[in-house]
């Protein structure tokens, strides 16, 4: 009888440890199952633009796809002052002028390369060509870079958040 009982209460004993453990084994497969916060955070890519150099072409990434920044070169500017459409593509903040993109081709998504001694883009898949602005130099992509959805706080560049400069690039048809 004693002994019964003590089977019991060693029964239960194990069971409840048991319990305990496979709540616990849930929680750890459940907070596996959640996103880690760096991976929630993941839908915005915050660039600091003051770190760039004139005329370097860098590649970011956002939401696993490549993100051309070229930080233009007065020459550059100067040259796009001539040309309304490469001026609506242009991303000023503070005194500096960019070129933000998504380093896709608009042709089939090859990912062109930038050549800095003619300041444009080369996609080597079809011999498709973009200006240092993003727009077409030479077909065949039917146009330009699209631009990702940003906002501009101060230096920073938010990328995944719609500011107003990219709502009236999307609203005037200057981004898909
Ligand atoms: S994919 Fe770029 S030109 Fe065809």
């Amino acid at each position: 009888m004693e002994n019964n009982s003590r089977r019991g209460f060693m029964g239960k004993a194990f069971g409840a440890v048991a319990a305990v453990g496979a709540i616990g084994s849930l929680v750890a497969m459940k907070k596996s199952w959640d996103p880690l916060p760096s991976v929630k955070a993941a839908g915005f890519t915050t660039l600091d633009m003051s770190i760039y150099e004139e005329g370097v072409m860098i590649t970011e990434k956002w939401r696993g796809k490549p993100i051309f920044v070229l930080k233009k070169s007065a020459e550059i500017v100067a040259e796009e002052a001539k040309d309304p459409d490469a001026k609506a593509r242009n991303i000023k903040i503070g005194e500096d002028n960019f070129m933000v993109a998504i380093g896709l081709c608009t042709h089939l998504g090859c990912i062109p390369a930038f050549r800095k001694d003619k300041n444009d883009f080369l996609c080597a898949c079809h011999g498709g060509q973009f200006a240092a602005s993003g727009l077409v130099k030479k077909v065949p992509p039917p146009r330009g870079f699209d631009i990702p959805p940003f906002k501009i706080e101060g230096n920073m560049l938010v990328l995944g958040e719609k500011g107003p400069e990219w709502t009236k690039m999307k609203e005037t048809g200057v981004t898909l």
